[in-house]
């Protein structure tokens, strides 16, 4: 299995700090933020990750990384030529680097102690489908998607920021996929904020009855969604860190 991190977007949502800087070149605490996402796939012993970003950022990302030696990865990187295009538009790059394999998607600004990796090894046995990793949230919280099971775990809906959630169960920007998933990102369209949406992707899976869940264990941070989330993570990496646990 290979992995992917996203790391473009606008982040118009940390502005001033993203006006010149991508905002998962932050620190958070001691790091830059996209050294986590890395350091998640390094503990899911996935070897190959691919990062897309912005034609102007996409530099700065391999002056840090390199090749990703200090990772024990192997890094390639894709230009999203569309920074607004959308997660599922973003993913849809991976096509090549994947060359077959299944993805292990992970957002630049996720950051997370949730070890993926019997994950990683289920879902490589596996013959098809795809899985979303979730966690609780509190459900007056609205800038998440929200993932709804059935008694036996079964994902029945995944809503896109919904009004009225149906559960407690936020989708995190964890995911895993086979390789139909190009196929279902040729068929989406663009949504009312222009982008095509992982939601209407996870969505393709649903619809098929092969999309799984995993609640996640340990804390989750969605590190570039606000100042506070921001703030947050830093707080929970430096606990970490301090606790010796890390
Ligand atoms: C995206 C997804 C959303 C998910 C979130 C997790 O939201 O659309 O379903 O819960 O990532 O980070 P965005 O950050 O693009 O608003």
């Amino acid at each position: 299995m290979k992995g992917v991190i996203l790391a473009g977007g606008r982040a118009t949502r940390l502005r001033p700090l993203t006006w010149v800087t991508n905002k998962h070149l932050l620190p958070i605490y001691n790091k830059p933020m996209i050294y986590y996402p890395l350091e998640s796939m390094q503990r899911a012993n996935i070897q190959d990750v691919l990062i897309t970003s912005s034609a102007e950022h996409l530099p700065h990302f391999i002056n840090l990384l390199k090749a990703g030696k200090d990772f024990q990865l192997k890094l390639s990187y894709a230009i999203q030529e569309d920074a607004g295009g959308g997660i599922a538009q973003a993913i849809s790059l991976a096509e090549d680097f994947a060359a077959g394999q299944k993805i292990l998607v992970c957002l630049g600004d996720n950051i997370f102690t949730h070890n993926l990796t019997s994950a990683v090894r289920d879902f490589e046995k596996q013959l098809k489908g795809a899985k979303v990793f979730t966690k609780r949230m509190p459900t007056e919280n609205k800038q998440y998607g929200v993932v709804e099971l059935n008694n036996h775990g079964k994902v029945l809906s995944i809503e896109e920021k919904p009004e009225n959630p149906k559960s407690d169960l936020a989708q995190t920007g964890i995911y895993m996929y086979d390789i139909q998933v190009y196929d279902f990102i040729r068929k989406l369209k663009p949504s009312g904020r222009n982008e095509l949406e992982v939601t209407d992707l996870n969505n393709c899976y649903v619809k098929q009855g092969t999309m799984t869940c995993e609640i996640m264990e340990g804390w989750w941070a969605d590190a570039g969604t606000s100042f506070d989330e921001l703030l947050r993570a830093n707080n929970l990496v430096a606990e970490l860190i301090k606790s010796g646990k890390h």
